[in-house]
C-alpha cells in the first residue's frame, strides 16, 4: 500500500499498540493494551468481561490492524445477531477508520463488507449473521469461505453464541499461514464458545479477564465506580447479572431468554372465536408508571386472548384509576390485578376502591404461589410465556414482543430468578410497561365466568345485555366450568 513505509507497516504489524497509538491517537487501558501485545503471537484471544470496558473496540482496532498490515487478508466477523453487529463491532470499525487518512484512503465500505480499493476481491473483511433457529449445519458455514493466508475470524458479544457458529473457524485456522480467532463477550452462558476458550479448552487461549468491581484495583475505570456499586447495593454481589455485567464473571446457570421472538410472532397471529373465550374470567394487568419517562399501561386477556392494551402518560393516581375503571365497566371485568411494588401503584388502587371497584395490589417482589420462583414477578412472567406456548394471542404490539423474548432468566440456590425491570431497560431503551402489565393478568387464577345454556343449545353469559335468544322464557342449566381451562 502507498503513503506509508514498508518499515512503519512492519513496526505496526509487530506492535499492535504503537499502531492504534500513531494511527488512531488513543491511549489503551492496560487490560486493552495487554491483549493488543498478545495479538500478533496468539492464535485464540478470548475477553470475557463486565459490560462496557471497550472490548468491541479493540476488535476493531485488531481488525484495522490485519487489515492494514497483513497482505491480502480476509476476516471474517460476527456477534449474536445482525443488529448487534452493525450497531457496535461495525459502528466500531467505522468510529476508527474516521481517525485514520491512511485507512481512510485504502479502504472502502459496502453494504456488508470493509474492501481494499486496490484489490476488493481478496482483500477485505466481511460481516456474517446466522440464524438461531436454523440448524448445526447451517450455523456452521457462517464463517466459511476463508481460504487465505492471513485469515482473522472475530465474534463479538461471543459469550450468546452456539458453539456450531465458531467450528468452521477452528477448521480454517489449520490450514493457513496466519490465522487468529478473536471473541469478546460478557460471560452469561455455561456453553458456547466463550465458556469452553475459559473452561474446558482454556490451555489453547490467551484469556484476558475484565472486570468492573468497585474494590478491585484493576478494575475497567471505562464503567462507572457509582453504576457498579449501586448494581451492587440494589441486587447483591450473588445476583446472576451482577456477577455478568459488574464482575465479568460467569453466572451459577446461563442467562437464558423466556421465548423466542417467531414464538411471540406466532402468537400475534392466532385468532379465536368469542365462544372459544366466553367461558374463561375477564383480566385487566395494569403496569403503573414508576418514573417520568415510563408509561403505564392497561392490559385486558380473556383466557387465550390478550387484547390490545391501552397507554397513559403522566396519568396521576385519579386519571389512572378511572381509566381503569372505565375499561372494567365497559368490558364488565371480573379481577384488576394492579402493580403495587414500591408503592406506586398506591394512589391508583386507593382511587379505584374509592369509585367502587376491588382492585388486587400486586408486589413484584413479593412471595410466590409456588416455591419454585424467587418472587411473584419471576412466576407472572413464567405463568404468562407458558400460556404463549399453550396458545395464547397477543395483540401486534412490537415493544411486548421485544421485551418478553429479551428478558433473561437465571437461578438464584434452586430458585427461578427473572431479569431485574431496571436490567431489561438498560437493554431495551425503555421500559417493559407492556410486559409487566401482560405478566399482571396471570397474578392470581381468577374464577370463570358462568355460562348458560339454554334448552335449544344456545350459550351466553349472565351479564351479555342482550341475549342471543329472545323467544319466549326458558329453563336454564348452569353447564360445567372449570375456572382455570384457560390460565
Ligand atoms: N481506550 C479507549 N479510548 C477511547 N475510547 C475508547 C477506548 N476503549 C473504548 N473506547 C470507546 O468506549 C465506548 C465503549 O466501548 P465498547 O463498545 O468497545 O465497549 P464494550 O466492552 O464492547 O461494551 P458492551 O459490553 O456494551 O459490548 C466506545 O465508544 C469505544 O469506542
Ligand atoms: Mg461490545
Amino acid at each position: 500500500m502507498k503513503g506509508v513505509g514498508l518499515g512503519e507497516l512492519a513496526a505496526w504489524r509487530d506492535d499492535p499498540v504503537r499502531f492504534v497509538r500513531e494511527l488512531f491517537g488513543v491511549v489503551p487501558d492496560a487490560w486493552q493494551e495487554e491483549v493488543l501485545a498478545a495479538f500478533p503471537k496468539a492464535p485464540r484471544l478470548a475477553m470475557k468481561a463486565c459490560k462496557g470496558p471497550g472490548k468491541t473496540a479493540v476488535e476493531a482496532w485488531l481488525a484495522w490492524n490485519f487489515l492494514a498490515t497483513r497482505n491480502d487478508p480476509k476476516i471474517a466477523a460476527t456477534s449474536i445477531t445482525s443488529d448487534n453487529l452493525f450497531d457496535n463491532l461495525w459502528a466500531e470499525m467505522a468510529k476508527w477508520q474516521q481517525r485514520s487518512a491512511y485507512l481512510r484512503e485504502h479502504f472502502r465500505w459496502t453494504r456488508d463488507r470493509i474492501v481494499c480499493r486496490e484489490r476488493p476481491e481478496t482483500w477485505w473483511m466481511s460481516a456474517r449473521t446466522w440464524n438461531r433457529a436454523s440448524d448445526r449445519t447451517q450455523q456452521g458455514s457462517t464463517l466459511a469461505g476463508l481460504h487465505a493466508d492471513n485469515i482473522l475470524f472475530i465474534l463479538d458479544e461471543s459469550g450468546g453464541i452456539p458453539d456450531a457458529v465458531m467450528a468452521t473457524a477452528e477448521a480454517a485456522l489449520s490450514s493457513c499461514v496466519e490465522g487468529h480467532i478473536v471473541q469478546a463477550g460478557n460471560p452469561t452462558h455455561l456453553e458456547g464458545p466463550l465458556y469452553r476458550a475459559c473452561t474446558s479448552e482454556r490451555r489453547l487461549w490467551h484469556v484476558t479477564e475484565i472486570t468492573a468491581d468497585p474494590d478491585d484495583k484493576r478494575r475497567s475505570t471505562r464503567v462507572k465506580a457509582d453504576w457498579a456499586k449501586e448494581q451492587i447495593e440494589k441486587y447483591g454481589r450473588d445476583n446472576p447479572w451482577v456477577l455478568v455485567n459488574v464482575f465479568g464473571r460467569f453466572p451459577p446457570g446461563s442467562l437464558n431468554t423466556l421465548i423466542g421472538p417467531d414464538e411471540c410472532r406466532a402468537a400475534m397471529l392466532r385468532v379465536y372465536r368469542p365462544e372459544d373465550i366466553a367461558r374463561a374470567p375477564r383480566v385487566l394487568g395494569v403496569d403503573v408508571a414508576r418514573f417520568g419517562d415510563d408509561a403505564s399501561v392497561i392490559f385486558p386477556r380473556q383466557g387465550l386472548v390478550a387484547l390490545a392494551p391501552l397507554k397513559l402518560r403522566n396519568a396521576d393516581g385519579m386519571q389512572g384509576a378511572g381509566a381503569v375503571a372505565r375499561r372494567a365497566a365497559d368490558w364488565k371485568a371480573d379481577a384488576i390485578f394492579v402493580d403495587d411494588t414500591g408503592g406506586w401503584g398506591a394512589s391508583w388502587i386507593d382511587c379505584l376502591r374509592t369509585l367502587g371497584h376491588a382492585p388486587i395490589g400486586i408486589g413484584f417482589a413479593a412471595r410466590p404461589n409456588d416455591p419454585r420462583y424467587e418472587n411473584k414477578r419471576t412466576e407472572m412472567y413464567f405463568d404468562a410465556v407458558q400460556w404463549i406456548k399453550n396458545g395464547g394471542a397477543i395483540p401486534d404490539v412490537p415493544e411486548l414482543v421485544a421485551a418478553l423474548s429479551q428478558t433473561t432468566y437465571s437461578f438464584r440456590g434452586d430458585r427461578l430468578l427473572l431479569e431485574p425491570k431496571e436490567q431489561v431497560k438498560a437493554r431495551l431503551g425503555y421500559s417493559p410497561d407492556d410486559a409487566d402489565a401482560l405478566a399482571l393478568t396471570f397474578a392470581q387464577p381468577v374464577a370463570g365466568r358462568q355460562v348458560y345454556t339454554d334448552s335449544a343449545g344456545m350459550t351466553y353469559t349472565l351479564d351479555e345485555r342482550e341475549p342471543r335468544y329472545t323467544g319466549p322464557a326458558r329453563r336454564f342449566c348452569i353447564t360445567e366450568y372449570d375456572p382455570l381451562e384457560f390460565d
